[in-house]
């Protein structure tokens, strides 16, 4: 028989050190050194590694940028782009690699994801679960 796997919840910010489409960067663990980003977007949070799944550097770090999407008239001619207000993606500083922080996948390459730890928030304060 299998034990099952055991997590740990972390105590590791205020709710409001995390606005909406903010971030906040926790460590999560000295042995290794580890660290998290924590991310609010449409009220929900969500948490992931901050290890780019492309050569390991800071993606939670990266910029925040709406996903960019051709805007379409109705013969479906382009008008151009735009910032899609309904995504939010960070993009990793070495690279440019991009998450959607809503599944943490790259969204061209879905092969490419951050690993994502649960969270949870209750009492106005923030746990990530390891
Ligand atoms: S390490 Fe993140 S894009 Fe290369």
């Amino acid at each position: 028989m299998t034990a099952e796997p055991t997590t740990r919840a972390v105590d590791v910010a205020g709710s409001e050190e995390i606005p909406e489409r903010g971030r906040l960067i926790v460590e999560i663990g000295t042995t290794p050194p580890r660290t998290a980003g924590i991310f609010r977007f449409r009220g929900e949070l969500r948490a992931y590694e901050n290890r780019c799944a492309h050569q390991g550097g800071p993606a939670c770090q990266g910029r925040i940028v709406s996903r960019v999407r051709e805007d379409l008239d109705d013969r479906k001619a382009s008008r151009g782009l735009v910032f899609d207000p309904d995504t939010m993606h960070i993009v990793c500083p070495w690279h440019g690699f991009e998450y959607d922080v809503t599944t943490g996948a790259h969204p061209g390459r879905p092969d490419f994801a951050l690993r994502a730890f649960e969270v949870s928030e209750s009492g106005g304060r923030v746990r990530v679960h390891l």
